[in-house]
């Protein structure tokens, strides 16, 4: 069942009902300013930080889950309702959404009013806009009155939703129309009534004021003190009426869809002192059958110097300089139609670098617009915000941005440099890590600290992506910090030395690397040991002195072990590449002589140095991880010839196949199997989920790609394609019902065999699988990778995909790509470049601005 389509040529999905299993959102926002918006108009914004600077209030676990946004509240001729549906919930002749790049429109119909208003961040600005066009599809003229409202959040979100002795008394905004300020609210009168006649403008002198033509709401909480930014909420058309205060707008006792103001038909033009500081404003529109009107609003977020900080401070009216010229710039329709005009340019250039043409559509839609859509996303986000993150937990996770990169660094590769740097200077000096940062000052989280031991690998690999990208070898001698101290800098490869040594120095018994506090898999606590209620796992560490090791982290010291010595060879240090690659071969070694279990790699060694993840293990006797990333990192590939006896024979061949029988489902591969279905005190929060749900069991969608790359990697592209599919989500669009999250993104979740809910998705959006599966589809299904000394050729997806092309844009160069695939088990290409053919499968870097013409017969 499907609740709407995609719309390729215009890069949009398109639902067709406000009532999707789950609220299906969207991300406004590339750079700085950033918004989430839902099918129904709900959602939440901020600067940069999502916890630090919120402009808009969210309640987490509300009734309904998504209410609290920007809605326009309608009333025509006395009837009520919103465009988006929520929050009246007055039922729409019509409703129809389109989320698209960075961009959304929503459309409700009803009673011969269409309403439909497109939301978007402005490149380059710290503000989201709306245009709402209202059309009068009704045979009569209208009256009608339109309420555009938002309700702030007083900056830090998590304080917000807690600390209400203080906050309740802190609001303050500042009103703007016709040129004249409206600061103070008129005191209750004698009947207690705030309204019973409208207040009279305080005009206190502003020389800034009268420049703005519309109506303007100014939230400025604690600016008196020491923020130097405030937000503004504007329309640019007069107003009949504001408010400001949101008991004042929607009634004491009311539900948001119940609000008082838009039943009344005006508002009361409250100043907010205290209490719940909102923006609303009333405007009256009068419409000729068939005519059409737009109005254009403004959120805006504005930081001022501090020397320019008030227009009076004796009065304390703020220095509004700045948000007028933000007003000005969106002043019109036609201006809002440029800035849009120019996000649609904006990602047409983007999605030009990667582009593939197939005969199967669901392949393409995912490969040129929304996989790398939702790379961007996740690159900008980490893990922060989205309706499963809330934006006040975590701040940008080590581990989780530098496998971020890999998606996107092809997109904008300046702004995965200046990632790179950010993240290498939280380093330790001993080659740890921070496991997450705060985005707003870049410095390690203490709360977290470190120890998660597969950390500092993720940043050789995260810089091995960015410079097979980008050929910028500058990047290793870039000086960074180490804890951001001033004078710690090293250059950038002495911090992939530490990560590198830091495994090396931190071996188990059986040479296999420590695990620390977890390793990718953040739930395997194996030196926790907790029982004390609501404890953290992954900061507590009740037992010293345990020896648990990880396989995981030994096939990905394999893996990019073997970047960091090409690393060196290219920096024209041979002994340390060599040094490098014995440490690899030991560890590979030691792979499949400890970490081996008969049919498929160990998973760890607990604490006691007793073997997790074995036959004889009555659950979790099999763990996806290792396999995946091991035959990745060719362990145990002892053949590419998927149908010969030498593969079936060989370590990567029995792993795979174990897989394929204990961990595949139609919906995706279940982390481990059988899931844990007591809590088992040695393994720790693993074995809390209810069996079927999240690392438990849950098929996490993060590490289905590992055994999709390893799969390719055995010349199995047949089987590869089939794994692909099961987790992405224009192949889920038909089940729906079932999978309830947004077809157009993934999840990091979708619950596996042993849940009730098998194939139900969870958490959307924020995960690492966009990037793995990025990775997975363009560079080795389709194969299209780039080395350091060249483009490698080298699809592997098997018969159901021919014959296929591709246009790959890297460092300057544009390769058009044809593939003639015969899709046979093991087949390798042979190249022809610009006619003559060559040797092998890379194709050597051109110079910039040239054409590559590329065949690629298998
Ligand atoms: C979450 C975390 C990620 C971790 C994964 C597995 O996605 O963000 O860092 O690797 O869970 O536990
Ligand atoms: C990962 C896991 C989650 C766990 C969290 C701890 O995101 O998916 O289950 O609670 O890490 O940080």
């Amino acid at each position: 069942m499907k609740f709407g389509h995609f719309d390729d040529a215009n890069r949009e999905y398109v639902i067709d009902t406000p009532k999707t299993p789950y609220p299906w959102i969207n991300y406004l926002g590339s750079q700085e300013y950033f918004a989430l918006i839902s099918n129904t108009g709900g959602g939440y914004s901020f600067f940069r930080d999502a916890k630090m600077r919120r402009l808009l209030r969210y309640r987490y676990n509300n009734i309904p889950t998504d209410i609290g946004g920007r809605y326009t509240f309608i009333n025509d001729g006395g009837d009520v309702w919103t465009p988006t549906w929520l929050p009246v919930k007055a039922d729409l002749d019509h409703y129809e959404c389109r989320h698209g790049m960075g961009y959304s429109i929503i459309t409700g119909e009803r009673n011969g009013l269409k309403v439909s208003t497109t939301y978007l961040v402005a490149l380059g600005e710290t503000a989201e806009l709306q245009k709402i066009t209202f059309t009068n599809t009704s045979g009569k003229p209208k009256d009608i009155k339109a309420f555009p409202y938002v309700e702030f959040c007083l900056w830090n979100a998590e304080d917000d939703q807690t600390n209400y002795q203080r906050n309740l008394s802190l609001a303050e905004v500042e009103v703007e129309r016709d040129g004249k300020l409206e600061v103070t609210g008129r005191p209750l009168a004698a009947d207690g009534n705030r309204d019973s006649t409208r207040p009279t403008y305080t005009e206190i002198s502003d020389p800034d004021a009268g420049k703005f033509t519309g109506a303007a709401i100014y939230h400025k909480t604690e600016y008196r003190e020491r923020r130097d930014h405030y937000a503004v909420f504007a329309v640019n058309v007069p107003t009949e009426g504001f408010d400001t205060d949101r008991d004042s707008f929607v009634g004491l006792y009311n539900y948001l869809g119940e609000a008082q103001v838009p039943r009344e038909g005006h508002c009361h033009n409250s100043i907010a002192s205290g209490w719940y500081p909102i923006g609303a404003h009333e405007i009256h529109l009068t419409l000729a059958p068939g005519e059409s009107k737009e109005v254009v609003v403004v959120l805006g977020y504005i930081e001022n110097p501090d020397a320019e900080k008030w227009a009076d401070d004796t009065h304390q009216i703020i220095n509004k300089k700045r948000a007028h010229e933000l007003l000005g710039k969106f002043s019109t329709p036609e201006k809002f139609d440029n800035a849009l005009a120019a996000l649609k340019v904006y990602w047409t250039d983007l999605l030009s670098k990667y582009k593939v043409k197939s005969t199967d559509e669901k392949l393409d839609r995912m490969v040129n617009i929304w996989n790398q859509y939702q790379c961007m996303v996740t690159f900008n986000m980490s893990r922060s915000a989205s309706y499963f993150e809330t934006g006040i937990g975590r701040g940008m996770g080590f581990r989780d941005s530098n496998q971020d990169l890999l998606g996107f660094v092809h997109l904008v590769p300046e702004r995965a440099r200046e990632r790179i740097i950010d993240i290498a200077s939280t380093q330790f000096p001993d080659g740890s890590a921070y496991h997450q940062y705060q985005p707003l000052t870049k410095r390690g989280n203490h709360n977290l600290g470190s120890g998660f031991n597969d950390d500092p690998m993720w940043l050789v690999a995260g810089v091995a992506g960015y410079i097979k990208e980008t050929g910028d070898w500058g990047i290793l001698k870039e000086p960074v910090p180490f804890d951001n101290a001033p004078g710690s800098e090293q250059p950038l490869m002495e911090h992939l030395k530490r990560s590198f040594d830091f495994v090396v120095s931190h071996l188990g018994p059986h040479g296999l690397p420590l695990i620390g506090r977890a390793d990718w898999n953040d739930c395997l606590n194996l030196n926790c040991f907790s029982s004390t209620p609501g404890e953290s796992f992954q900061t507590t560490e009740n037992q010293a002195g345990g020896v648990a090791e990880s396989t995981f982290i030994g096939a990905q010291f394999v893996l990019y072990g073997k970047d960091y010595a090409e690393l060196c060879d290219h920096l024209g240090n041979h002994d340390e590449a060599n040094r490098a690659r014995g440490a690899v071969e030991k560890m590979r070694e030691n792979m499949l002589l400890h970490g081996w279990d008969g049919n498929w790699f160990l998973r760890a060694y607990d604490y006691y140095g007793e073997p997790v993840g074995t036959h004889n293990d009555k659950e979790g006797q099999i763990w996806i991880e290792p396999q995946g990333f091991a035959v990745m990192a060719g362990i145990g590939v002892d053949s590419t010839d998927p149908t010969s006896q030498a593969y079936q024979d060989s370590p990567a061949g029995k792993a795979l196949a174990s897989v394929d029988k204990y961990l595949n489902t139609p919906h995706g591969m279940v982390l481990q199997y059988p899931a844990y279905t007591t809590y088992q005190i040695k393994l720790g929060e693993v074995s809390t989920y209810p069996p079927g749900y999240k690392e438990n069991g849950g098929i996490f969608c993060h590490n289905n790609p590992w055994v999709t790359i390893a799969e390719t990697v055995v010349g199995n592209g047949k089987k590869a394609f089939d794994l692909y599919k099961q987790i992405t989500p224009a192949y889920r669009e038909d089940i729906s019902e079932v999978h309830r999250l947004e077809p157009y993104v993934y999840a990091q979740m979708i619950a596996g065999k042993e849940a009730p809910k098998h194939g139900e998705a969870k958490n959307s959006w924020l995960t690492g699988t966009a990037a793995w599966n990025f990775v997975t589809v363009s560079q080795y299904l389709l194969g299209i990778r780039p080395d350091y000394d060249g483009l490698i050729v080298d699809p592997q997806i098997g018969p159901e995909v021919p014959d296929f092309e591709v246009t790959r844009v890297c460092r300057g160069a544009t390769y058009h790509i044809k593939v003639h695939n015969s899709g046979q088990p093991g087949a390798r290409a042979t190249l022809t470049v610009d006619g003559k053919p060559i040797e092998g499968r890379l194709v050597p870097y051109a110079t910039p601005g040239s054409t590559v013409e590329v065949t690629a017969t298998l």
